[in-house]
């Protein structure tokens, strides 16, 4: 099992190239289904979940090859309307790909979702959807299988809760359909815009999208089309999060400013100096950070929780007491008794973390519990004085483009082996 060994305390300094984002390339991968021609996604990031999102969509016939950071996916109607049990539990998001099939099938089959390090991943809010869409849903033996029965001329749709993945699926299952779709309380984070943006340039017709009422009128016909993956904004979050806790100062290149500024703010609270201009950003961290009193994660463009685990990290050390408090996934604080280890004095009552901040931490060999608190232990690590070994870094990879590559850049003392 590959490692990570980190030589902590060094101040990182330098420049970062930003991949393309995770949770944009993933239902933009899903999306390509739908167009009847190839499609050429640029900067979309080399990562284990990617590689994954390929794999499903040659299982269904697609020829698709990923070369750097351009995916090419080929002009075919799907072979089939099955996604694998084994390729559904390799990545978490495959219900992102039911939305897809649906709309160029009329049926699909997928596995339901197992969990995942966050606790029950439930598609409660998605399947409820695309029943209101016209479709049967059945769950059987673990298996859900949907079916179209009628095509109803206009749909109202209320979430329950502004889920991202539902509202993808919505959008996927619809826009090839002969409805007009109304979709209300729509997770309104850029990843769904970008999906927007993409189907849009192929012809489609979606409205509203960044918004939480989201317009769709099903057309006929998506055609060929080239598109560039929005930046990732957890990983710039990240990045910021190395910065801080090292003192360090670096400029971020390929970011989109308006998808951070949430995070930009929590990160000048803490003292840490921050400038920008078109999609460059350049931190620059104090010798200490100061603490941040309450922080709460929210749907966007509140505080995103899969920033959490780097703003815990970025304050192990700062000055006083910080409270993170968890609204979105139940069990997002596995990664807490790792932090643990290098010295962090944290506790956590239920979803809240208290972070108490120290003046030093040591070396520790740590594993990753999940994709956010890995790069987390990894942040921790850069701030400990000493050698640090990080186990499990599978769990890195599957948001993290190279990332001790990147880290290295910046001077960190860091190696996979
Ligand atoms: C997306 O997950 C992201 N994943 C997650 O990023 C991110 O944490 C999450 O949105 C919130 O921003 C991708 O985009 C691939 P949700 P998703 O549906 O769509 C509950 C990462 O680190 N829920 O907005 O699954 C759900 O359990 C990942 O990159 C239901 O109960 O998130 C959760 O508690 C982790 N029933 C909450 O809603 C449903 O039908 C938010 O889920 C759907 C969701």
């Amino acid at each position: 099992m590959t490692k990570l060994y980190i030589e902590g305390g060094r101040r990182l300094t330098g420049e970062i190239e930003l991949q393309g984002s995770k949770n944009s390339a993933l239902p933009l991968l899903a999306a390509s289904m739908l167009i009847d021609g190839a499609t050429l996604l640029h900067n979309c990031p080399d990562l284990s979940d990617v590689r994954a999102a390929i794999r499903i969509l040659q299982s269904l016939g697609y020829k698709c090859k990923q070369v750097n950071n351009d995916v090419f996916i080929g002009d075919n109607m799907p072979s089939c309307d099955t996604v694998s049990p084994e390729l559904m539990r390799e990545m978490r998001s495959s219900s992102l790909f039911l939305g897809a099939i649906l709309a160029r099938c009329g049926s699909a089959t997928i596995t339901a979702p197992g969990g995942c390090e966050l606790g029950p991943r439930p598609i409660d809010m998605h399947l409820k959807a695309i029943s209101e869409l016209g479709f049967s849903v059945k769950e059987r033996g673990g298996y859900i299988t949907c079916k179209r029965q009628f095509s109803p001329k206009n749909v109202d749709i209320t979430l329950d809760f502004p889920s991202v993945g539902a509202t993808e699926n919505v959008i996927l299952a619809s826009c090839l359909s002969k409805s007009v779709v109304l979709l209300r309380n729509a997770a309104k984070e850029p990843e769904i815009a970008d999906l927007a943006d993409f189907l849009n340039k192929a012809g489609a017709k979606i409205r509203g999208a960044g918004t939480d009422r989201i317009e769709i009128i099903g057309v006929n016909r998506l055609t060929s089309i080239e598109h560039t993956v929005i930046p990732d904004r957890i990983v710039a979050a990240t990045y910021m999060s190395a910065a801080a806790v090292t003192s360090g100062e670096i400029e971020i290149r390929n970011v989109n400013i308006e998808h951070i500024r949430r995070i930009i703010n929590s990160f000048s609270e803490m003292g840490c100096d921050i400038v920008f201009c078109e999609n460059t950003l350049r931190i620059r961290a104090p010798q200490r950070l100061n603490r941040i009193k309450t922080t709460r994660s929210t749907v966007y463009p509140g505080f995103p929780t899969d920033a959490g685990p780097l703003l815990v990290a970025s304050l192990v050390k700062a000055s006083g007491t910080s409270t993170f408090v968890e609204t979105i996934f139940e069990n997002r604080f596995n990664y807490i008794d790792e932090l643990r280890r290098f010295g962090a004095d944290i506790k956590v009552y239920n979803r809240v973390a208290v972070v108490e901040g120290v003046r030093q931490l040591h070396g520790a060999q740590v594993c990753c519990t999940d994709l956010r608190g890995g790069a987390a232990a990894i942040v921790v690590a850069l701030a400990s004085d000493g050698v640090s070994v990080i186990d499990k870094i599978c769990h890195v990879e599957r948001g993290y483009e190279k990332i001790e590559e990147k880290l290295s850049g910046v001077y960190a003392n860091i190696k996979k082996e």
